[in-house]
Parts: structure tokens; sequence; C-alpha cells
């Protein structure tokens, strides 16, 4: 396997809920089932990044939701999220997105400085969206045209 990000595919679900078990508490995270529903879903795309880490999106009409993004605690800060987020972004382009959408917790550092270096700004919020009580910033990011 290369160092870069590969499509995620249905036989990938595996793989994915394992990845997403270890950057997720319990109570967040996505199994196999959920993952093999969301990607069967129209417009749902994946990124499975060989040293830890993936990424789901989903593009409809001209928007995308980057809807889960995760990398393994042993892989961190060593460019795999930022490989991922730029590839979704590339691939929702391609698929005639011209915005992206996410949700992220305030209190999450590490998702908010990556997710800014990307492009992101915040155009909202769902207050105590979260299980530990924390609101919910809504980012959004324009893609070129
Ligand atoms: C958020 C997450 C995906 C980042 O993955 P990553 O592979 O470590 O990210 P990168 O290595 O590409 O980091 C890119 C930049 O983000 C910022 N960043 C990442 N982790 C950070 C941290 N712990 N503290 C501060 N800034 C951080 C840095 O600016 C970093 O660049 P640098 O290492 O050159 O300083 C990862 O921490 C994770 O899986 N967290 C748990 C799940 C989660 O929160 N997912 C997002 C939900 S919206």
């Amino acid at each position: 396997m290369t160092d870069a990000a590969e499509t995620a595919t249905l036989a990938h679900a595996a793989i994915l809920a394992a990845v997403h078990a270890t950057a997720f508490p319990p109570h967040e995270r996505w199994g196999i089932d959920a993952i093999s529903l969301q990607l069967a879903l129209p417009g749902v795309f994946g990124f499975l990044h060989p040293r830890g880490g993936m990424l789901l999106a989903r593009v409809t009409a001209d928007e995308a939701e980057i809807l889960t993004l995760a990398v393994e605690p042993r892989a961190r800060r060593r460019g795999v999220g930022t490989t991922l987020l730029t590839k979704a972004l590339a691939e929702a382009h391609r698929r005639g997105a011209r915005a992206v959408l996410l949700e992220v917790s305030v209190g999450n550092t590490p998702a908010r400085v990556l997710y800014d270096r990307a492009g992101f700004v915040e155009v909202g919020r769902r207050p105590r969206y979260y299980a530990d009580g924390s609101d919910a910033m809504i980012l959004r990011a324009v893609l070129p045209c």
C-alpha cells in the first residue's frame, strides 16, 4: 500500500470502522453497519489513509458535507488529516460541489485548527449539540469555480 489516501468502498467498511473507533469515544463511534449504510447512499464517498485515517463525505447538488474525519491517535500530527481533507475537497469539487459544510465541537481544538487552515469559516452554531453539552460550530468553505 502506498502512503497516499485511497478511495474507500463498501469492502473497506470494517477497517474504516476500526479506525473510527480509535478516534472517537464509544457513544460517537460509527460501526461497520453505519459506515456501510452511509457509503451505499447516493453522493457519499470516502477515503482511507494507510497510516490510520478515514473520511466520509457527501455531495448533494452543488454542496458537500464532511460527514466524519478520524485519524488514529498514533498517526496524528503527521499530515494524515490534512491529506484526507484535501482529497475530499478535491473530490467534492470534481463532483460539482461549490461549497463544503461540516460540524465541529467548539472544544475540538485540533479539528478547528485543521479546518481553519483549510479555509473553513464559522457560519452558525447548534447549541448543546453534543452529548457532553458542547455547542457545534457549523463551518463552511467555498470551493473554486
Ligand atoms: C482532528 C484530526 C482529524 C486531525 O488529524 P491529524 O492527522 O492529526 O491532522 P494533521 O496532522 O493534518 O494536522 C494539521 C494541522 O492541524 C492542527 N492540529 C492538529 N492537531 C492539533 C492539536 N492537537 N493541537 C493543535 N493543533 C492541531 C495543526 O495546525 C496541524 O498542523 P501542524 O502539525 O503542522 O502544526 C485528529 O486529531 C482526530 O482524528 N481527532 C479525533 C476525531 C475528530 O475530532 N475528528 C473531527 C471531527 S469534526
